[in-house]
């Protein structure tokens, strides 16, 4: 997959489509986000289902698969937009089972069912089966066929719900439901307002620093001078009792629809939105890489003194933030990145690529226009009595402008080709900070297959049968990294073969983003046949004459596969006289510049090796260009010349070399910076089978290190306290590996260390 245009601070689908934000909720530790999916399908043709994502900070997000797909007949044609009510110990879902009767139907009045459908779950992906609580013969008389997107809390101990309603005489509305529990849901009243629209879609109603909201998206308004400039729109009214007032626009952008919001553990009352419109005029050139839209950042909810909504992005984007600089005139920036501006002359612009911001302090009208880079986006207007300050948050291909502290949002996709991109000024001063999410291990090198021998102890001809195993050292690291619930992401090139198929498959299910894996039919997916003597010794017979993955290219690394890079790892069996040596050192040349941590693991195969002084001349040409070196006490020897630690460190400290892990099998690992010294001890376990407990280890200390805080600047003065930390958890993980079979089916997750 091409990842030109990927967001890096915004959840995407992994490809295909999505839309609505769904059962938003932080539950055991984590903010999840559920969201409208239809993979394959970057136009959406697809059955809706829930995909799942999870985060600990808002930044970060991993991608946990789907988790609710339409299976009952009360939601053949969709499991549609709703809601979620997290407990200590569980999660209430709450979603529209979208049902389409074929037959001469006009699906307004008659052939369109709408069920509130509830599903419980323990973990927030592993669903209850599913229990249809109310039919469309059970809302009241008024509602056509369209009631969804219900929307559910509990206050004073009583379950509400709110849906989203089109009338028989095509009237937007939302319906009222109460009950002590999902089962008693009874009908308490609906609400509405003339010439707001034929349907109300997604509504959500909550009380903030006193004052209560209906929020809700209006079909079918009519177009004004400065309001509803799209065709559907969001927004929210203020709510007392039951009178309706004041609707404000949450979004006055080209790309802003189906918002939701929820508690953060803190109190906060955060929304997000989809960033993208169904049916509109503009398009997304996505399309043609595979998939289509994204999800908002997370925007902090506050109550102005006149009473409206304040948006605002979340506060944890501070942390990303990085060089600061006053942009005099123009500057060249890397997106993501953040502009704030003030000051404004009487006219002002403040232009980012093909985008402007412009303000006319006459007219009063700041505008929001695009280039051909918005694909059909041209311009929206809104109507300020003054302009106070702005601030814009650049993702990849999206611009979110925050006006007035928050008092107007206007959201837009935008795609401009390169990542680099101009940042211009006149009659304004503003500032850009560069946001950085280093988030992502990235290994590089040889994904294969291992062929596991159905007996151990004999020689390799006596071996009767072997089963295929996903292995290659870099893959297994990702594997590690990924179980623990960190993102990790595989660069390599496998072959247009069913091996190839495999491998990807199994990465796919252990959470690794393989979006950056090539395919080639020049050459197989690399095999690796392995047997075990008597005495121990491993016979590796590998099919790499050569294999998919010796061929990839460094023209084929792209600056795109490093994204939100925070380590980039690899190894030894990838650096033999072909294509993918001068791969890797592309990909750490970008790696470096992105400020992420370079990881080497030689993990010495010397059958590969015709000529073993050539591969101990590659693996001193590389460590320099390493932050993070892991040997193996068996490697010492060989790489320095000595046995002796203390003797080959002095060596082992060149370049950019600033940790030395030295592992030791069942007798623990060391850590050594310039200054310290770590140990952690061995423990004694049933060695099952070691296939990748290296690679586990390598994988989890990163993973650990990375949740510990320490980036590449941290890494030398990195805490004794902190180091020991890591290498103990690594050391247990690897010790869990080793008891069981295989290499990234025997690594634990998270909630088993
Ligand atoms: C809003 C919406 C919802 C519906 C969902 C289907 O964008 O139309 O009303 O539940 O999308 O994907």
């Amino acid at each position: 997959m091409d990842r030109k245009w990927r967001q890096n601070l915004h959840i995407e689908a992994p490809e295909g489509w999505l839309n609505d934000p769904n059962g938003l909720c932080y539950f055991d530790g984590f903010y999840h986000v559920y969201f409208q999916y239809s993979p394959g399908t970057p136009k959406g043709e697809a059955t809706r289902c829930w995909g799942h994502y999870v985060s600990t900070d808002l930044l970060s997000w991993k991608y946990k698969g789907i988790v609710l797909y339409p299976d009952i007949p009360e939601d053949r044609n969709g499991v549609f937009s709703g809601s979620a009510v997290a407990f200590n110990d569980h999660i209430e879902f709450f979603y529209t089972g979208n049902v389409e009767e074929e037959g001469p139907y006009d699906y307004v009045l008659e052939g369109r069912g709408a069920n509130v459908i509830t599903v419980t779950s323990s973990d927030g992906d592993k669903m209850s089966a599913k229990k249809v609580l109310l039919k469309n013969s059970d809302y009241p008389d008024f509602c056509s066929c369209h009631v969804r997107d219900p929307k559910v809390w509990i206050e004073n101990g009583i379950y509400k719900m709110v849906l989203g309603a089109r009338t028989v005489d095509d009237k937007g509305s939302v319906l009222l439901y109460e009950g002590a529990s999902p089962d008693s849901f009874r009908y308490a009243g609906s609400l509405t307002i003339p010439d707001m629209g034929y349907m109300w879609e997604c509504p959500d109603m909550f009380t903030l620093e006193g004052k209560t909201f209906l929020a809700l998206c209006p079909q079918g308004t009519k177009r004004g001078e400065f309001s509803f400039q799209n065709i559907f729109h969001s927004g929210y009214f203020n709510l007392d009792g039951e009178k309706l007032s004041g609707f404000e626009e949450f979004d006055y952008g080209f790309d802003f629809y189906a918002p939701q919001t929820f508690i953060a553990p803190d109190g906060r009352r955060l929304l997000i939105g989809w960033m993208g419109i169904g049916d509109d005029a503009y398009t997304n050139p996505t399309i043609g890489l595979g998939w289509q839209h994204c999800l908002t950042l997370p925007r902090e909810l506050t109550v102005s003194p006149e009473g409206k909504l304040l948006q605002n992005p979340i506060r944890e984007l501070e942390s990303l933030k990085r060089s600061s600089r006053k942009i005099e005139g123009e500057a060249w920036e890397s997106l993501p990145f953040e502009v704030s501006a003030a000051g404004f002359a009487d006219r002002a612009t403040v232009t980012i690529s093909g985008a402007s911001v412009s303000w006319d302090k006459e007219s009063g009208i700041l505008s929001l226009r695009l280039n051909e880079e918005g694909y059909g986006r041209k311009v929206r207007n809104l109507k300020l009595s003054s302009l106070e300050n702005v601030l814009i948050i650049a993702d990849r291909s999206s611009l979110e402008i925050y006006i007035n502290n928050g008092l107007y949002v206007m959201s837009t996709r935008f795609y401009p080709e390169y990542r680099q991109v101009r940042v211009a000024t006149e009659g304004a001063s503003a500032e850009v900070a560069r946001l950085r999410l280093n988030d992502t291990l990235i290994a590089i090198g040889e994904a294969l297959i291992d062929f596991i021998p159905d007996k151990k102890g004999c020689e390799f001809y006596e071996v009767g049968s072997f089963s295929p195993a996903t292995g290659g050292a870099p893959a297994n690291v990702c594997g590690a990294f990924s179980k623990l619930g960190g993102k990790a992401r595989m660069i390599t090139q496998l072959g247009n073969d069913p091996f190839g198929d495999v491998i990807t498959r199994t990465l796919n299910d252990a959470g690794v983003d393989t979006s950056c894996i090539r395919y080639t039919s020049a050459a197989n997916t690399a095999l690796a046949f392995v047997s075990h003597t008597v005495e121990g010794k491993s016979t590796y017979s590998f099919y790499r004459n050569p294999s998919a993955d010796m061929l990839f290219e460094a023209s084929d690394v792209t600056s795109e596969m490093l994204d939100d890079c925070y380590a980039l790892h690899f190894c030894s069996v990838s650096l033999g006289d072909f294509p993918m040596k001068d791969a890797h050192r592309a990909a750490i040349t970008i790696a470096r510049r992105q400020g992420a941590i370079v990881s080497f693991d030689p993990n010495l195969r010397f059958m590969l090796w015709d000529d073993k002084e050539e591969l101990k001349h590659v693996i001193q040409e590389f460590i320099p260009d390493c932050d993070i070196l892991k040997i193996s006490d068996e490697e010492l020897e060989f790489i320095t010349g000595t046995s002796v630690i203390e003797e080959a460190l002095p060596s082992l400290f060149t370049g950019n070399v600033k940790l030395v892990i030295l592992t030791k099998g069942k007798d623990g690992a060391d850590a050594y910076t310039a200054s310290v010294k770590v140990a952690s001890a061995g423990r004694a376990v049933n060695v099952v089978d070691t296939t990748g407990a290296g690679d586990g280890f390598i994988g989890s200390f990163l993973w650990k290190l990375k949740s510990s805080g320490i980036g590449r600047e941290e890494v030398s003065s990195c805490p004794v306290s902190i180091l020991k930390e890591c290498l103990d958890f690594a050391n247990r993980f690897s010790a869990i590996s080793v008891q069981r079979k295989g290499a990234i089916p025997s690594y634990p997750e998270l909630k088993e260390m």
